[in-house]
């Protein structure tokens, strides 16, 4: 197998969590990590998560990630391959402030690691993804926009920072729609691409689902508004409802229209089932659909798979969808770092992944190569 052509080569954690100092050097295959509860195999996958723009798998704060037997901040750094380029990159927090990214040595945006790389992933608590609140299936759209779109991180953030001021105001009571119109002009703008990179990701995941021979079943999405309303989506649509929303806005004391309250709906296509009624099985194999269909729509589109970090997937995966999962990861070429309890969930996956067997002991995670 050629080795894949979005990987990291080598990864390096330093008072990360559990981890003192982890260094791992990669072989191109995916990444089978077994070892007990505890022994801080999620932690290696949140680490390679901070690699990329925003909080990382657990959305965590950046003073939470610190070990806390030191408490004097963590770093993450990794050679990543890039499509034909090899970068340095490396993220960091030394106990003030943000966290800090250097790309080839050099002091680099949040949103640079994105153009760079793309991940992508799945944790336990998304089992849940398609039975509670819109903010885990709005989060899981957005990871999936922003690796088509590494701008859609940007778009999001100027778009956040421009509602908190809108609702400070909305919570003041200002009613002075002059105060309004310069913030609700840039929330509209912003907002107008969040919506448009969403839809565009929503239709490149729908072709690559169509296309595919796999052992998974399609979602059919849409992209819904929480209220049942319908989603504004042009710069004129959007300014337009914040407009008109004030009044309802001023009483809530927050901002109930937008792409922030936008929703995203799955239905099993095969059964025209929604996906919150499936079973709990079938409702991760969407996820994995979606995923994979992320996956080979990423493929055309920049040139390769996204890494991905895919935290005790073989959870509710019967046997023969957790071997389709296998045979589809390295049919893509993916970097996937894949975690499980115990060695026997990769034996299917033989010599086409490495191993890393994580122990733990006095609070110290440990990685062997086995
Ligand atoms: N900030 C921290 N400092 C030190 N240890 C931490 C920190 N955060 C979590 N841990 C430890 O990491 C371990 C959990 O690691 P995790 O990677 O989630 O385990 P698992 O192997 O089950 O995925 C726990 O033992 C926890 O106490
Ligand atoms: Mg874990």
């Amino acid at each position: 197998m050629a080795a894949p052509s979005l990987a990291l080569q080598s990864l390096t954690l330093s008072h990360f969590r559990s981890h003192k100092r982890t260094v791992l050097e990669t072989d191109g295959r995916p990444v089978a990590i077994y070892g007990a509860n505890g022994a801080g195999k999620t932690n290696i996958l949140e680490a390679i998560s901070m690699l990329s723009p925003g909080r990382g798998l657990r959305g965590a704060k950046v003073d939470e990630l610190v070990r806390s037997q030191e408490a004097v901040g963590w770093k993450v750094s990794g050679v990543l391959q890039s499509l034909s380029q090899v970068h340095e990159v490396e993220t960091s927090f030394d106990g003030t402030g943000s966290r800090k990214v250097l790309i080839d040595e050099k002091t680099a945006s949040q949103a640079a690691l994105g153009r760079i790389g793309r991940v992508v992933w799945l944790v336990p608590v998304m089992d849940r993804l398609w039975v509670e609140g819109a903010d885990g299936r709005r989060r899981f759209l957005d990871r999936m926009a922003m690796s088509f779109h590494p701008s859609h991180a940007e778009a999001s953030l100027t778009y956040e920072k421009a509602m908190r001021e809108r609702n400070r105001m909305l919570k003041d009571g200002v009613r002075d729609p002059s105060w309004y119109s310069a913030v609700e002009a840039q929330m509209a703008k912003a907002g107008a691409v969040i919506h448009k990179n969403r839809l565009e990701a929503l239709e490149m995941l729908a072709a690559a689902q169509e296309q595919a021979d796999t052992a998974f079943p399609a979602a059919e999405c849409a992209l819904v508004h929480a209220e049942g309303i319908e989603m504004p989506a042009s710069d004129e649509d959007l300014a337009m409802a914040f407009a008109d929303s004030r009044p309802r806005d001023l009483m809530a004391g927050r901002t109930l229209v937008g792409p922030h309250r936008a929703d995203l709906e799955a239905v099993y296509s095969a059964k025209g089932v929604a996906a919150r009624k499936c079973s709990t099985g079938e409702q991760k194999a969407l996820l994995v659909s979606l995923i994979l269909a992320n996956g080979r729509a990423l493929a055309a589109e920049f040139g390769a798979p996204p890494i991905y970090l895919l935290d005790e997937v073989a959870a509710h995966l019967d046997a023969d969808r957790r071997a389709a999962l296998y045979d589809e990861i390295c049919a893509l070429g993916a970097q996937a770092w894949m975690t499980g309890t115990g060695p026997e969930l990769f034996e299917d996956l033989g010599d086409r992944a490495m191993r890393l067997d994580v122990t733990e002991h006095a609070g110290v995670s440990s990685v062997a190569v086995v």
